[in-house]
């Protein structure tokens, strides 16, 4: 599938339109941010083992009849994807407290949280992803009512699928990040998913295997996450 234009270049991956306005390419590059993009540095290999880490979850959440907008992987950086129609949010699910969590309640790290607990963050860089309830969210026409409960329903069916998956590879699925759009009158699960976008901790030793190595400058970025994804089965 040949690539026409740029659509939109977020922070870690480019967008490009293809020919055939419902498909589109995601570049994952080797671009890594944190803190709102006010640290950016190169991680050699970091597009490519995300785009294979994000193919290999995104098939087993379909296969859990999860409906993704993943459709193949093109390159080693590369895939294909349903063009969705992307809802501003954020849809975070927490099993154990850690990052924002922590800072904003005082709670202890580490802590495991039953229920998970479930937040909406408004995609709006300026202001930092400020947390949002369901009342901003159908007040302000981010989402309708009803893609509010699809996209709570939605994050938390990944959480079984994943904490399994992850689980078997001896490792904690802390929190991660979701981002739904619309295809069809749908809701679909969209973005990626990769160790960008998520806690994982070992369940042995509670060492940080995600991009909070990088954030926290604990090193062995790259080599953290294929090591995830080597447990649950990826091939780099
Ligand atoms: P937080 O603790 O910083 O709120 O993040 C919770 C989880 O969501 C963590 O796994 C990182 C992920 N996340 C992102 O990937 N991007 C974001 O912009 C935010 C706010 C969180
Ligand atoms: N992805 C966001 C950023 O660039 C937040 C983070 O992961 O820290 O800055």
């Amino acid at each position: 599938m040949e690539k026409t234009g740029v659509l939109y270049a977020g922070k870690a991956k480019t967008v490009h339109t293809t020919a055939d306005r419902d498909l589109m390419v995601l570049e994952f590059r080797n671009d890594t941010s944190a803190f709102d993009g006010e640290r950016i540095e190169q991680l050699a290999n970091k597009g490519r083992v995300n785009n294979l880490f994000n193919a290999f979850v995104m098939q087993k959440l379909q296969g859990a009849g999860i409906e993704t907008h993943f459709v193949k992987t093109l390159s080693d950086h590369e895939s294909l994807v349903r063009n969705l129609k992307m809802l501003p949010v954020e849809c975070v699910v927490r099993n154990r407290a850690a990052g924002s969590l922590v800072r904003r309640l005082g709670v202890e790290e580490g802590q495991e949280l039953n229920p998970p607990i479930f937040e909406f963050f408004l995609k709006n860089d300026a202001l930092h992803d400020p947390m949002v309830n369901d009342f901003h969210i159908e007040t302000f026409g981010w989402a309708s009512k009803d893609q509010i409960a699809q996209m709570k329903d939605l994050t938390f069916k990944v959480n079984e699928v994943l904490k399994s998956l992850f689980g078997q590879g001896d490792l904690i699925l802390v929190d991660y990040k979701l981002e739904f759009g619309v295809f069809d009158g749908r809701v679909i699960l969209g973005d990626e998913f990769s160790p960008d976008g998520c806690r994982l901790w070992d369940a042995k030793t509670m060492e940080k295997m995600d991009k909070d190595r990088f954030r926290q400058g604990l090193g062995n970025v790259v080599e953290s996450y294929m090591e995830v994804g080597r447990r649950i089965g990826v091939e780099f």
